[in-house]
């Protein structure tokens, strides 16, 4: 299939369209860079160099290379920044995310698979997080990507456009020794750790210890990059029998010292950490129930153990201490 990737140089973008290009389709990558690299799309992958806010070159990118299927990648990611910057998310993700749906339906694209979060749900009734836990998102980050679902949920009731919105929850690992995670500036949870490792930062600071949780720092469901990818490619096989949305995670949940304590593990380094002050927006607790898309598409996370996730992206960041920058 011809697959369009947008948002595809960066970290889970990058990942997917390797997997797609392994497993036999032909991929265009789109991406502004803003946070992407170049380095990181895949050799075989056509690369277009574009911004989803300009719907001319959306359109002629289409046109162009008339893709079956989009998977929609390019985003703002952060929870934290959306609480300060909640116009990023409210007005630009939703912007982009329509503005590409709108090129879909006007050039007859209709597969079309949606990264979604956990942020979808900022206060679960009930944990682990299945499909039919009330959405309330946590923070504008989460609301622009429920407003995305939604939107896609009427595109598919009127003009016949069928999605896959997949709900990740904690990202982490890399893809390989040469394909990780590198976000400028970084704020994720691993790979800062790994740097206090790699002695690039002095300490890890500990976003808030009283949560209401065993050692009351916020526990989250880390799954690899790998597993995720994965996930993409089953999805896009089965949307020949209609529209979904799917929890994605292991359904084991982890808290940020549970974390700091095996990267100390697999790296053999002492990490300090600190604790800090709670961080606006962060839910306490988000682990998934995945049985769902266990069941409907036999997917089943094969690097589950925090320790292969956190080996995997400490080879990467050995490997690559400054990231893609000098990599081609
Ligand atoms: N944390 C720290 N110190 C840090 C960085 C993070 O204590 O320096 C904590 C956070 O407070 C949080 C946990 O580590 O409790 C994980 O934080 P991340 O920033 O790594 O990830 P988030 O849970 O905030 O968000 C990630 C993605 C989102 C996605 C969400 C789904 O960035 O896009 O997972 O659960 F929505």
């Amino acid at each position: 299939m011809r697959v369009l990737v947008t948002g595809g140089a960066g970290y889970i973008g990058s990942t997917v369209a390797q997997r797609l290009v392994e497993t036999g389709n032909d991929v265009i990558v789109f991406d502004n860079l803003s946070q992407g690299h170049r380095a990181a799309v895949p050799e075989a992958a056509t690369f277009v160099h574009g911004d989803l806010t300009n719907r001319e070159v959306v359109d002629h990118t289409l046109a162009e290379h008339r893709p079956q299927a989009i998977m929609h990648f390019a985003s703002h990611t952060l929870v934290g920044e959306s609480m300060e910057e909640p116009f990023l998310y409210l007005d630009e993700n939703v912007r982009c995310g329509v503005n590409l749906m709108r090129s879909a339906v006007e050039h007859d694209v209709d597969r079309f698979l949606l990264s979604s979060t956990a942020n979808l749900f900022g206060t679960p009734e009930r944990i682990p997080i299945d499909e039919n836990v009330t959405i309330d998102p946590g923070s504008p980050y989460g609301e622009s990507k429920f407003i995305l679902e939604r939107a896609l949920h009427w595109l598919d009731e009127t003009e016949g456009l069928t999605y896959a919105a997949l709900r990740y929850f904690n990202a982490a690992g890399a893809a390989g020794p040469d394909r990780g995670e590198d976000h400028d500036p970084e704020t994720h949870l691993i790979p800062i750790v790994l740097e206090v490792a790699l002695g690039q930062r002095e300490k890890i600071v500990i976003f808030g210890d009283e949560y209401d949780t065993p050692d009351g720092t916020c526990v989250r469901d880390y799954i690899h990059v790998l597993d995720l990818a994965q996930a993409h490619i089953l999805a896009l096989d089965a949307l020949d029998d209609g529209s979904r949305v799917y929890n994605l995670g292991n359904g084991e949940g982890y808290s940020v010292r549970e974390v700091i304590d095996t990267a100390r593990r697999v790296t053999g380094c002492e990490i300090p950490a600190e604790e800090g002050d709670p961080r606006p927006g962060d839910p306490p607790v988000l682990i998934a129930s995945s049985d769902k898309i266990r069941a409907d598409l036999g997917w089943a996370p094969e690097h589950g153990a925090l320790e292969d996730i956190i080996g995997s992206a400490w080879e990467w960041h050995q490997r690559h201490p400054n990231g893609y920058q000098g990599m081609s």
